[in-house]
């Protein structure tokens, strides 16, 4: 029970990485505040969160929309102070660099890099109040560029985005140092999603030049549980020396 009675913000909680999470934290006896657009998602959630014997608030949020982000922090605030923030919400519009729109690149920022920003400055004071906090945010090996995406489809809005994921973590990190708060990172290789993954399979299948199984040293996708695990410990007290860190779960890509 290593969050015992913490309570923990997952953003995007309803599919994928975000729900592996908040099901992982809910073994570990977190409270939890699902943030979730979706509601047929939230509700799916909620109720597999509570089978766990977890506390559940389940919370219809757009994390891109500033007061859908106040009214987030607000309901969260009700049922106690919020010591994680796991801002996992991210993605975006892939595209060759000539055929990106301005609608494309500023939603890739929004879902990404807005949405962090909007999260954690919501949930900072409460976590500066307790003298303590865990702030991990999702980055992806895209950071770096992901040669699959980046060579098959074009990624640069998204890389560009989950670079950004770092600048934030950095700076940060050292800013709440001193309110005992972390920040850290991790950063995901291919992950078999509901969404991502049989795009990901696909990409094996077809034989093509970059396939994300191929290029992986331990040739297969990662779970949504295996990312969840290394959320799990940066939002754990095994953390408590790390913060400004990118962990990277990527299969050794
Ligand atoms: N899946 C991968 O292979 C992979 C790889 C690297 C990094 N990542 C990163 O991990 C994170 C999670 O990825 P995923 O693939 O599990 O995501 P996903 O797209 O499968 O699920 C995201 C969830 O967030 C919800 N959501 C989307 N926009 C929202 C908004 N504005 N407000 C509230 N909820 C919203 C969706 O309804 C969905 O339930 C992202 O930041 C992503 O960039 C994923």
């Amino acid at each position: 029970m290593r969050l015992e009675g913490r309570i923990a913000v997952v953003t995007g909680a309803g599919l994928g990485i975000g729900k592996a999470t908040a099901l992982r934290f809910a073994e570990e006896g977190a409270r939890l505040v699902l943030a979730e657009r979706d509601d047929g998602r939230l509700t799916e959630v909620t109720e597999l969160v509570r089978d766990l014997g977890a506390e559940a608030l389940a919370v219809p949020c757009d994390v891109t929309d500033e007061a859908s982000v106040t009214h987030l922090a607000q309901e969260a605030a009700k049922l106690g102070p919020v010591s994680i923030l796991v801002n996992n919400v991210g993605g975006g519009r892939s595209g060759r660099i000539t055929n990106l729109s301005v609608a494309d690149w500023d939603h890739t920022m929004a879902l990404s890099l807005r949405s962090m920003f909007l999260c954690t400055r919501a949930f900072v004071p409460a976590m500066q109040a307790q003298g303590y906090g865990r702030i991990v945010c999702l980055s992806s090996g895209a950071r770096n560029g992901t040669v699959w995406n980046a060579f098959h489809t074009g990624a640069s809005g998204y890389s560009t985005a989950k670079a950004g994921v770092t600048g934030f973590i950095r700076a940060l990190a050292i800013e709440l140092a001193d309110d005992g708060i972390t920040v850290n990172a991790v950063a995901p290789g291919p992950i078999d999603t509901e969404l991502a993954g049989p795009y990901l399979r696909k990409m094996h299948e077809d034989g093509l030049e970059y396939s994300p199984i191929r290029m992986t040293p331990l040739h297969r996708l990662g779970t949504p549980r295996e990312v969840a695990d290394a959320v799990l410990f940066l939002a754990s007290d095994e953390a408590s020396y790390i913060t400004g860190t990118t962990l990277d779960v990527t299969g050794g890509r």
